[in-house]
């Protein structure tokens, strides 16, 4: 089932599967990443973070490392520029910690001190290492636990949902869940670190950078640095990764500083280290869920009560208890999202932002429920479909989540499971499979686009997207190939360029619809402009759009995709370890633009909800409050010996109201994938686990508790 319906292609190229036309230059080597790109005179930046949690900078003995080979400047809150942090930008203020070394003090481990600039790399290194700062530490706290001290509930309508009379509805349910779920601190460690080049040319700030928007990107520095916007050129050919990280962050800021103080070319890349503390990460969750049913499944009360963290400097929202209130109508249906401040760095959005933590928590309570109703988890979700948002009370613009269900029980073979825990053993391995719905927003933000008929009789995109790694410079150019009703190797998009203009980043699963949209409306207008057989001038004939206005007309609805996730297990009691040993994925996620990349996007977002479930745990030391071994050795994800077998696939579901068809298949492929595992491990052994990452020493500490079933 994996067509899709044309709805306005001529050529076809949408729904085709097409390589990466960008692909051979990235496996040759060609293609350069933002921290390799070659200037002249470029001098190298390296940034010292604070070793301490909480507490002031006494000094930064500067003069013994300006003494060391090559140094050319120490930058720290004493000397440094002056920027104008107080300003609005695409996701509201700013965190502080983007404002570099404008006071002395420090709100947490890892915030960024000085900046040791030099002729090389190694240079710069060698003196940041041998560079001495002073303290004075004040005690810190970063114990971060259900209802602690200082929890609060933040403004803004989003963080709270409250529907009917909860108490009355669970009293007169036939079945409760009421249990506890816990995510730890996830981070997204892209393979590419932050890297930043930035130069003056002319009176003009030219930054090469690597980021998921460099139109946003431009207008952040700008504002920071009390620039007009026309004097500021971003530049983000190739992304090795972002998954929400990758906004403004220190890199740009620090290259920026050091550019204008030393009048040169100055790069700045993170370590993989200070990606732990500096460009945001997942908050960890602790999630109450109470579920109320009538003896047949039906939901009578739904209570999702979120708690994350955030830092002393900034507040941000890990909205976990957003994912039930599309998903699941209830006759009380309350939603809430909780915060407590610490003091550790500040987190941040990371692919699927809520619905991760939040779907973990809510379709593991769903399993729990099917359990205690004697039903199948399946049957459960379909006795609980809702006709409309179960709290906007607005029709959704498509849901197709039983089809997802039904395609996906008959590929995995769902008909067959026996729904009792602890039965099928093959050897020392405890045999179990699981399942769980996805959901993400559909979601479209205003976009400009050029498209231009050149005079040889190709086409050239400018649009100012980002191809974070999904493929989006692929996926447009079969975009604009049909809106333009040519062949694909008539076509070259250009991108990530913010003299191109404004655009969507590539962010909230938002990216190609957004720009495919701008696209499309650009390559209509020229077509309707080109006389057949007409002359075209040498610069060509160019028609821009703006789909501001397009997008201020939809109406409202429920715009969401949706997914269906399975998975098997084996389990091995007297180890501990987990293996997965395959997964399944259907989706209803608008029209697929490109098959070949799609798939990959959803199957490398359930690898992440498998790496979720049985992986990724970055722990916090209280004493230091910094991480325990923040890098790649110490903070495992998945990796090939750990990923099986993985199918994605999707049902037909075309959004009526995108000139494409588009939805969006960013991040859905995460959401309820670490519910699917930990539902199969239940089924495997007994146990449910309500804390995740599902670590060896947890499962054997349940195995040793729960009894014959687990018993190896
Ligand atoms: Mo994504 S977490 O919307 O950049």
């Amino acid at each position: 089932m994996t067509t899709t319906t044309a709805t306005t292609a001529v050529t076809g190229a949408v729904g085709t599967a097409h390589t990466r036309v960008e692909g051979r230059d990235k496996v040759t080597g060609a293609a350069r990443y933002a921290g390799e790109i070659p200037f002249a005179g470029l001098a190298h930046g390296w940034l010292v973070p604070s070793t301490i949690a909480r507490g002031r900078i006494r000094s930064v003995e500067v003069e013994p490392v300006l003494a060391l080979p090559g140094v050319l400047a120490v930058l720290h809150h004493g000397n440094a520029p002056r920027v104008d942090a107080d300003y609005v930008g695409m996701l509201g203020l700013p965190d502080p910690v983007v404002a570099v070394f404008q006071h002395d003090r420090v709100p947490f481990v890892g915030w960024p001190v000085a900046l040791v600039v030099a002729e090389t790399s190694e240079q710069a290194r060698e003196a940041a290492e041998a560079l001495v700062v002073q303290y004075d530490q004040e005690p810190h706290d970063v114990a971060f636990s259900a209802d602690r001290p200082g929890t609060y509930t933040p403004d803004g309508a989003d963080n709270r949902t409250e529907k009917g009379d909860l108490d009355a509805q669970l009293a007169a349910s036939a079945h409760v869940v009421d249990a506890e779920y816990t995510t730890p601190e996830e981070h997204h460690s892209a393979m590419e670190p932050h890297a930043a080049t930035a130069r003056w040319d002319g009176g003009r700030l030219e930054v090469v950078d690597s980021n998921q928007g460099s139109t946003w990107v431009a207008d952040e520095l700008a504002k920071l640095f009390s620039l007009d916007l026309a004097s500021v050129r971003v530049v983000s050919e190739h992304v090795g990764g972002a998954f929400g990280s990758k906004g403004l962050r220190v890199h740009q800021v620090l290259a920026v500083m050091a550019a204008t103080v030393l009048d040169r070319p100055v790069r700045v890349v993170l370590t993989r280290r200070q990606l732990f503390s500096l460009v945001g990460y997942r908050s960890p969750t602790t999630q109450r869920m109470r579920l109320g049913a009538d003896p047949d499944g039906r939901l009578r009360a739904f209570d999702h009560q979120a708690q994350s963290l955030s830092s002393s400097v900034y507040e941000f929202v890990e909205a976990s208890a957003g994912y039930g209130r599309s998903m699941y109508a209830a006759d009380a249906h309350h939603t809430v999202n909780r915060l407590v401040r610490l003091d550790v760095p500040t987190p941040t959005y990371v692919r699927a932002p809520g619905e991760a933590p939040g779907s973990f928590a809510v379709e593991s309570a769903l399993d729990e429920l099917a359990e205690k109703c004697g039903m199948d988890p399946i049957a459960l979700r379909v006795r609980n479909e809702p006709d409309v948002g179960p709290v906007s009370g607005l029709p959704f613009s498509s849901r197709n989540l039983l089809t997802c269900y039904e395609e996906g029980a008959r590929r995995f073979g769902w008909a067959d499971r026996d729904p009792r825990p602890g039965l099928r053993r093959e050897g020392r391995w405890l045999l179990g499979t699981g399942t769980a719905a996805a959901t993400f927003p559909v979601l479209v933000a205003p976009s400009t686009a050029a498209v231009t008929a050149e005079a040889d009789g190709t086409y050239t995109v400018r649009i100012t997207a980002a191809d974070v790694g999904t493929g989006a410079r692929t996926a447009l150019t079969l975009i604009a190939a049909d809106a333009l009703d040519v062949a694909t190797d008539r076509v070259r998009v250009r991108i990530a360029d913010s003299d191109f203009g404004p655009a969507m980043i590539a962010g909230g699963s938002m990216g190609t619809r957004s720009w495919g949209w701008a696209i499309t409306l650009a390559a209509r207008g020229l077509r309707e402009k080109l006389v057949p057989g007409g002359h075209i001038p040498p610069e060509g004939i160019t028609v821009r759009s703006d789909t501001s206005d397009a997008i201020g007309a939809l109406t409202q609805k429920e715009r969401h995709s949706f997914g269906a996730q399975f998975a098997e297990v084996a389990v091995d009691v007297t180890s501990g370890e987990v293996r997965v040993r395959r997964m399944l994925g259907i989706f209803a996620a608008g029209r697929i633009v490109n098959p070949l990349t799609a798939r990959s996007q959803l199957i490398g977002g359930m690898i992440w909800g498998l790496s979720m479930a049985l992986h990724e745990e970055a722990v916090r030391d209280a004493a230091s409050g910094g991480l325990v071994g923040p890098d790649l050795a110490g903070y495992h994800v998945a990796t090939h010996a750990d990923v099986p077998h993985i199918e994605a696939d999707w049902v037909a579901d075309p959004d009526a109201d995108d000139p494409v068809g588009i939805k969006g298949i960013g991040e859905i492929g995460i959401v309820g994938a670490a519910a699917a595992v930990a539902n199969a491990v239940w089924h495997a052994t007994g146990v449910r686990h309500r804390a995740l990452p599902i670590r060896p020493d947890r499962v054997l500490r349940a195995a040793a508790e729960s009894g014959d079933a687990t018993r190896a």
